[in-house]
């Protein structure tokens, strides 16, 4: 199939309101008439079955790419550039983003009462969480639209990313974080990458509120995730997978919610892979939040997902304490078209779970690991079915969180906190570090005591 012909077809994209319908400009973040979110369409997709944009074609440019020598076609996302908005290739800036690998989790597996567990890490991205994924398609887009700062209110690893990829493309950029609510390893990203970070003594959602104001009165680029082109090359995640399982659709998919834009994101691409044909059967794709910022769960469980129900967000996964998160239609649309649920867990069940992921030699921080204590609730409703192919979706590195892990191993994460009590259960996880005299007979004697 000439590549030619499939390539002239990347530009038909436009942006339409996910309410009213409403078409609009490429660089605006709500509809002008109804202020829903937009999102961005491919119109040019339904007359393209005879011209080649077909499935066979598609996979086979997909994977050919992958030993092309461009930037572009080294890039997880870029390589699927058919299914994304036309940006010129001088204006992407790629650190060569995606193709993160899916590891399968035996012992996880186990402790869910499952079969076989498979994770898709998006912690090996760039700088460190699957935010890169979509950065590169946004920040891509604001330097070919001329925008010289870019900016984002953030729990962490947005700010680190964006950071990042402004860097790379000779913007400039705005970082606005909650004082003391984010991790140091993402605060000192952002720092490292020359962003422009102010801690304000709010939370994330007091961030976002004075970021809308201050976008508004500046010429800077918005790239928190109600950017549409955020979610377009976030998109990219689940074409990666369904590659990486030969195009077969695993039954179940988890993803932590936050703002709820990565579950949106993933839903938004079964969606398109079914309509070009790439696969026959959707996923269902269930969301886990934290107990203590479940504005999701309460919302679809209280109003059948018809209004937020925002919520004041505690807990220690930090990159998920979000009480007003924007993307929640555009969620509620993938759990209900894809036949999937919404669960929350506990602080305790979280840090379990994540101890349980680093058990299998992969690791992550507290936000992905909701996921797994998701799935063994999911697991206990029969909701998921020991013998059924589930994929977590897994965030964020291991080191983007290193306090957290080294608390909850010393043993004193919920020193003085409300679930204290509830946390004991967790002491048979803790892998404490033990300190020694520097002698021999000491490690040899520990050693044998470890074997028993
Ligand atoms: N996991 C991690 C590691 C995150 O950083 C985030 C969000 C989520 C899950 C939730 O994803 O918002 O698309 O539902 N972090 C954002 C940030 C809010 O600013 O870094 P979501």
């Amino acid at each position: 199939m000439a590549e030619q012909a499939i390539q002239t077809r990347q530009s038909v994209s436009q942006l339409r309101c996910i309410g009213c319908g409403k078409s609009a400009l490429a660089d605006r973040f709500r509809c002008e008439r109804c202020r829903d979110l937009l999102e961005i369409i491919y119109p040019g997709w339904q007359d393209e079955g005879s011209h080649g944009l077909n499935a066979g074609s598609l996979r086979k440019l997909w994977r050919d790419r992958r030993a092309s020598l461009d930037s572009r076609d080294q890039s997880g996302v870029w390589r699927f550039r058919e299914i994304l908005p036309e940006i010129s290739a001088q204006q992407v800036i790629t650190l060569r983003e995606g193709n993160t690998p899916v590891y399968e989790l035996p012992r996880c597996a186990k402790s869910a009462g499952m079969k076989q567990l498979f994770a898709k890490h998006q912690g090996m991205n760039p700088t460190g969480s699957f935010k890169d994924t979509g950065m590169t398609v946004a920040a891509s887009f604001a330097r070919q639209a001329g925008y010289k700062w870019v900016a984002c209110a953030s729990t962490g690893n947005t700010s680190a990313s964006m950071a990042a990829y402004a860097a790379r493309g000779g913007l400039r950029s705005l970082v606005l974080i909650p004082d003391g609510k984010i991790s140091w390893s993402k605060l000192s990203q952002s720092l490292d990458y020359g962003a422009l970070t102010c801690q304000l003594k709010t939370d994330f959602d007091g961030c976002v509120r004075v970021l809308n104001e201050v976008v508004q009165r500046m010429p800077v680029y918005l790239l928190n995730s109600v950017n549409p082109y955020r979610v377009e090359g976030q998109k990219t995640v689940a074409f990666e997978l369904l590659e990486q399982f030969g195009w077969d659709s695993p039954d179940h998919i988890i993803v932590p919610g936050g703002n709820l834009a990565n579950s949106s994101a993933i839903g938004k691409a079964m969606r398109e892979m079914k309509q070009l044909g790439l696969i026959s059967k959707l996923p269902r794709i269930s969301v886990i939040q934290a107990k203590g910022a479940n504005p999701f769960i309460r919302t679809v469980r209280e109003k059948g997902g018809k209004d937020l129900v925002p919520v004041h967000a505690e807990t220690m996964a930090s990159a998920i304490r979000i009480g007003s998160p924007a993307s929640w239609k555009k969620a509620v649309r993938v759990i209900q078209e894809t036949d999937g649920t919404v669960e929350d867990v506990s602080e305790t069940e979280i840090a379990i779970a994540k101890s349980e992921v680093g058990a299998d030699g992969i690791g992550c921080e507290p936000a992905s690991a909701v996921t797994l204590a998701g799935l063994k609730k999911l697991v206990k409703r029969e909701f998921v079915k020991p013998g059924e192919s589930v994929v977590l979706i897994l965030t964020g590195h291991v080191l983007k969180d290193s306090e957290f892990t080294l608390k909850f191993h010393r043993g004193d994460l919920f020193s003085g906190t409300p679930d204290e009590r509830e946390a004991t259960s967790s002491r048979p996880h803790q892998r404490a570090p033990v300190v020694l005299d520097p002698s021999v007979s000491a490690v040899i004697e520990l050693l044998r005591s470890a074997e028993q």
